[in-house]
């Protein structure tokens, strides 16, 4: 228990509706987490550099349409072709903070009314994450930041349902940041929930998997 052989990284997901600030939070607190001397690297699903992840890509920007399942099942196919890699650095003691995750993949499959025990389904088996931070935007202010991107997903009536969707998907892992605050107050919120978390992980506790 808690033995030395048993120290790893921290498994720390990052969700949220589109343009919530994941993206900037997550590379500020890798940056945070170097800087005290933590070894951590950021993730992101989709990871669209893979064969898998391109046909992802294409279908985000509306240059090639799929069935909402099939669609579904390469984002979790994008997260399985990832999934021993992840162990190993886990294992080997870095601390990944991933921008998305299986949440990300129920929570907008759902939104287009796809049944959420068929879209867990796939994920069942892949990492789970220790912690989860849920930055807290209301779909109206996310929309106002600088304005949707274009991609198929930026529409505010789906950002909506997919809002009510991470309601329903919220465990005992997960924590919630207003992101309406400054972002250096998200900023600091988040590291200290962070910091926390690895150094159960480095205690020992032990990795499981989805879904639970
Ligand atoms: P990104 O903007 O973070 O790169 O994500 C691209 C879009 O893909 C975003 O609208 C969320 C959506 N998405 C899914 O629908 N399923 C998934 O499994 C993931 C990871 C993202």
């Amino acid at each position: 228990r808690g033995g030395k052989e048993d120290s790893r990284g921290a498994l720390v997901v990052l969700e949220g509706l589109d343009r919530c600030g994941k993206t900037t939070q997550s590379i500020r607190l890798v940056a945070n987490l170097e800087k005290l001397g933590h070894s951590a690297e950021l993730w992101r699903f989709p990871d669209r550099t893979t064969s898998v992840g391109q046909m992802i890509s294409s279908y985000l920007s509306n240059k090639s349409q799929l069935d909402d399942h099939t669609i579904h099942l390469l984002f979790s196919a994008n997260r399985w072709e990832k999934r021993s890699l992840m162990e190993s650095k886990l294992k080997s003691g870095i601390t990944l903070v991933v921008d998305r995750y299986s949440y990300s993949g129920v929570a907008f499959s759902s939104a287009k009314g796809l049944d959420i025990e068929w879209c867990k389904a796939p994920e069942i088996g892949l990492l789970a994450p220790d912690l989860v931070v849920c930055l807290d935007i209301p779909p109206e202010k996310a929309a106002e930041r600088g304005g949707y991107g274009g991609e198929r997903y930026e529409q505010l009536e789906f950002q909506k349902k997919v809002g009510q969707n991470y309601q329903v998907l919220r465990g005992p892992t997960w924590k919630i940041i207003d992101a309406c605050l400054p972002m250096e107050d998200v900023e600091e919120q988040l590291q200290e929930m962070v910091l926390d978390c690895v150094k159960t992980c480095q205690e020992g506790k032990p990795l499981s998997c989805l879904w639970s």
